[in-house]
């Protein structure tokens, strides 16, 4: 069941979500050479805290697994797809790194992420960076009254693979609200016009996660951390957002 939220539940999702877009503000500026994964994450933490909300991810155990994930943010290098675990892996000029954040307030959650760029990348980093968060905006685009869910997983999945990518078919988008994952899934592939009708009030987290190279990953034996098959550079872009009867709102960007 898709909850609807009310605008009072909407501000306080907003409110969530602006933390960790404040947090992404700040993180950003201690993404270098040198910097270790760990260090990134105490980091986020601490500003996490310092605005009064909970780590959303920190102690999450997802059903069927036998582990909780262990830290504030998931940190994802090149051909990490998502919920890489920090640790000491210095970041190096080349890489390129996707920073997942969650945050509870008031009992409401927000979610996002970003991929960035270590110094100077690759052409093909660089243009990989450019069409997933693109692909994420085509996907927003289509969150309208009138359409359907899968008409925002057919965007995402055309708009990658036009560009000659391939989208993540083993993790989706999702529902949030007073959970961290709820109705419905949002995958970002399929064929468009089918699911459940748009509706005011509705809040989606849309997160393509978009591959270089073969569509196909496997998951390391530390439980967490998600690579491509073929150990090709893969991205993330993650953002929440509240369906309107106009434009949605995008509740995780300041
Ligand atoms: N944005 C991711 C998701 O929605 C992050 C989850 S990380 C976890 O699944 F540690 F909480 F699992
Ligand atoms: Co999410």
């Amino acid at each position: 069941m898709i909850t609807i939220r009310s605008k009072r539940e909407i501000d306080c999702l907003r409110r969530s979500n602006q933390i960790v877009a404040s947090v992404f503000r700040e993180i950003k500026k201690m993404v270098r050479p040198g910097i270790t994964t760990k260090e990134l994450d105490r980091e986020v933490e601490r500003l996490i805290k310092a605005h009064a909300g909970i780590p959303a991810f920190k102690g999450y155990r997802p059903l069927g697994y036998q582990s909780e994930f262990p830290a504030s943010m998931c940190i994802s290098v090149n051909e990490e797809v998502v919920h890489g675990i920090p640790g000491p892996r210095k970041l190096k000029e080349g890489d390129i790194v996707s920073l997942d954040v969650g945050v509870l307030l008031d009992g409401y959650y927000g979610d996002a992420a970003i991929t960035l760029a270590v110094g100077t990348v690759s052409e093909e980093a660089k243009r990989l960076l450019e069409i997933t968060e693109k692909a994420l905006y085509v996907g927003i685009e289509k969150a309208k009254l009138g359409n359907r869910l899968s008409d925002i997983s057919h965007a995402i999945q055309a708009y990658a693979e036009e560009n000659g990518f391939s989208v993540v078919r083993d993790f989706v988008g999702h529902g949030i609200g007073k959970s961290l994952h709820e109705d419905p899934q949002i995958p970002n592939f399929g064929p468009p016009h089918q699911g459940p009708r748009l509706q005011q009030g509705m809040i989606f987290a849309l997160e393509p996660m978009v591959n270089a190279g073969t569509w196909q990953v496997t998951r390391l034996r530390d439980e967490w951390t998600v690579v491509t098959a073929d150990g090709k550079l893969s991205a993330h872009f993650e953002h929440s957002i509240a369906l309107t009867d106009g434009d949605p709102e995008i509740l995780s960007m300041e």
